[in-house]
Order: structure tokens, then sequence, then C-alpha cells
């Protein structure tokens, strides 16, 4: 019987690696694989869907046409102007019960969403809102008004 002899190693022969050694380099190559991934993905999110609103001040030219007491709703605004013999004054139309926005009628506002109704000063008719439409702060300008979302009046103040 004759055996055959080993051959020895090539000295570029590649080492074995150990088993727990290969398992550790499996992780931490899984780990930096994650890593990348997760990196990548982050870059990859949307960004902030934040616009800048409009200035809560802001000057309105009133149509020379708007009859005494009716409402003009300047577009994009929360705001009825109205102008009558005694001056301009301004409404917000934000509901004071949740903060929908209220519709302006002939004869005062009404909301669509729980149906609340204000009179044509803004005074709560019928609830479930709590309170009056709070006036604006308006302030003349030529022949344009500026209005101040954020700064409330006594009602029935005119310019
Ligand atoms: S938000 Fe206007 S009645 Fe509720």
């Amino acid at each position: 019987m004759t055996t055959k002899p080993k051959e020895k190693p090539s000295r570029f022969d590649p080492e074995p690696v150990p088993r727990r050694d290969f398992l550790g380099l499996a992780a931490l190559g899984s780990m930096a694989l994650a890593l990348l991934v997760s990196a990548f993905g982050m870059l990859r999110l949307p960004k902030a869907a934040v616009s800048a609103s409009p200035s809560k001040k802001f000057e309105v030219d009133i149509p020379d046409a708007l009859p005494a007491g009716e409402a003009f709703v300047p577009p994009g605004r929360n705001v009825a102007v109205f102008r009558d013999t005694e001056g301009v004054y301004a409404i917000s139309t934000v509901c004071t019960h949740l903060g929908c926005i209220v519709k302006a009628l002939p004869n005062g506002f009404e909301c669509p969403c729980h149906g609340s109704g204000f009179a044509a000063d803004g005074a709560v008719t019928k609830g479930p809102a709590p309170k009056p439409l709070p006036w604006l702060k308006v302030t003349a300008r030529g022949n344009a008004v500026v209005i101040d979302e954020e700064t409330t009046v006594a009602s029935g103040t005119k310019v």
C-alpha cells in the first residue's frame, strides 16, 4: 500500500479562514451594507412640504362697484371686507367653532361644517360656534386698505 506524499502547500495558496472569523466578517459586511442602504434612503427622503405662508398683513383693492354691506372676499384670504357709508371693515371668515371657513351670505355668514350661523356683524345667531367672528384691523392706504389678520379690533370698528 502506497500513500501519496502530502503536497507541501504553496505560499500562494490562500490560508483557510476559520469559521468564527468568516461569520464575524459576514456580520460586519452586513452591517456596513445596511448602513449604506439606510444612508442612501435618507438622501432620498422627500424635502419638507412646507411652503411659506402668505403674510397675514395684506393690501386689498376693494372693487369700486362693491355694494354697501356686501362682502368682498379677497382671493386666497379668509377675510370678508365690507364698505358702507361709515367706512370699511373686515371680518374674519374663520369659524370660531373648529376653524372651518364660513360662507358669506347677503345677511350674515354660515358655516358649512356644523351649521353655525353668524349675523352680518359676526355675532353668533346659531351654534355650536361659541364666539362671534372677529373683526380685523383695517388701515387705509390710498384707495386700498391694509388688513391685518392677526390683529382683532372691537366689533363695529370702521375706517
Ligand atoms: S367649524 Fe363652524 S360650526 Fe363647526
